[in-house]
């Protein structure tokens, strides 16, 4: 098992390390960053031109990476949405001919996502599996799938291929953006020679020591909250799923304006808060910050240098490098990833595999 884990103690470790090279897999032959363009063979453009909405059905880590997709999409013009997949196949919204539904599943075989996929197709949506595993069930259950190309992952908590889901999910929105509006989308040279890019963005954030010493300073507190807007609410839900997965420590992610409507009641100097400040923009969330660190709570800015005035009052600052806002999400994650790892490792936590948990949940 040692070998398997070439040198690492954990899994979860060894598939955090992995992500320059299962991101550059992803990327492969599917960016031509020069012409700006997405290269994907299996969709050709004009694949998409009929569709009229885009619904995402996953759980988990998969639902987070749609999440950020959809988030994604929406800022195209596109009518997308994120539906926990348990929930859509027992209360499926409207969908029909022109309804895009993405199956996003690492394994291929979680019960609620199959049952989603067979519940829009049962309203004639058509169907697009975004999966890891070539020949799982669901992408003998839709219509077209997409490789994530991630490898095998072992760890429980899903770590390389959230990373990878979202690379995947960003080309194939900015192909359905192109056929659907009939332009390729303002940002998508920029945003294309970023994600060429991204492999070694997240080598220099593995090389950053900041995750390990903030989990080091603030193990073992009362609760871990998260916050963001946008693309970076789905990296916060996921940055408190990590945590709660394999440390047990309490942890939530919230939508940064939903704080003041309930969660601010739980801030206290034992509940430190992460924020996620990847956007354009982050004047409002810099002020949600403000608010927490009032109430005594520890702050943790996670972004890029474009917000650097954070450092003037969080009370740690880890950094990602610079690149564009939807691919920034992607890094400010492996940062949590790391933060939930060494938080896990130093309470003595059997990271590889949490109590209760299962890799793959194949019963509803
Ligand atoms: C389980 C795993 C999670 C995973 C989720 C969805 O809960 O523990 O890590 O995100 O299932 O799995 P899938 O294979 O559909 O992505």
């Amino acid at each position: 098992e040692a070998a398997g884990k070439s040198g690492y103690p954990h899994y979860m470790l060894k598939e955090i390390n992995e992500q320059p090279e299962s991101l550059r897999q992803t990327l492969h032959g599917r960016v031509d960053a020069l012409a700006g363009k997405v290269d994907l063979p299996e969709f050709p453009p004009g694949t998409f031109e009929d569709v009229e909405q885009v619904q995402f059905v996953a759980m988990g880590t998969s639902h987070h990476a749609g999440m950020y997709a959809a988030s994604m999409l929406t800022a195209h013009g596109i009518p997308a949405h994120a539906y926990m997949a348990g929930e859509y196949a027992d209360c499926p919204p409207p969908a029909d001919g022109r309804t895009l539904v993405v199956a996003v599943t690492q394994s291929g075989e979680t019960a609620d996502t199959l049952n989603a996929v067979r519940r829009a197709r049962s309203a004639g949506a058509r169907t697009l599996a975004v999966t890891n595993v070539v020949g799982s069930s669901v992408t003998r259950e839709c219509d077209d799938e997409l490789f994530i190309r991630a490898g095998p992952e072992i760890g429980v908590a899903a770590t390389k291929t959230f990373t990878s889901q979202v690379a995947a999910l960003t080309l194939l929105g900015e192909r359905i953006a192109g056929d659907v509006t009939g332009v390729a989308s303002a940002g998508a040279r920029d945003l294309l020679a970023a994600l060429s890019e991204l492999p070694g963005d997240v080598q220099q954030v593995l090389d950053d020591g900041t995750a390990r010493e903030v989990a080091e300073a603030l193990y073992g507190c009362d609760a871990y909250f998260f916050i963001g807007r946008g693309p970076a609410y789905a990296v916060a839900l996921e940055g408190a799923l990590k945590m709660k997965e394999i440390s047990y420590e309490h942890a939530e992610g919230f939508a940064a304006s939903e704080l003041k409507h309930g969660p601010l009641a739980l801030v206290t100097p034992e509940t430190p808060l992460f924020g996620v400040l990847t956007g354009k923009d982050e004047t409002k969330t810099l002020n949600n910050l403000k608010e927490v660190q009032a109430r005594g709570a520890p702050v943790i800015v996670v972004t890029t240098p474009r917000h650097a005035s954070a450092a003037s009052f969080a009370d740690y600052v880890i950094e990602i490098p610079e690149t564009e806002p939807e691919a920034a999400g992607i890094l400010a994650n492996v940062q949590l990833q790391l933060v939930s790892y060494y938080a896990a490792d130093l309470l003595g936590r059997p990271i590889d595999k949490p109590r209760n948990l299962a890799k793959s949940v194949t019963v509803e």
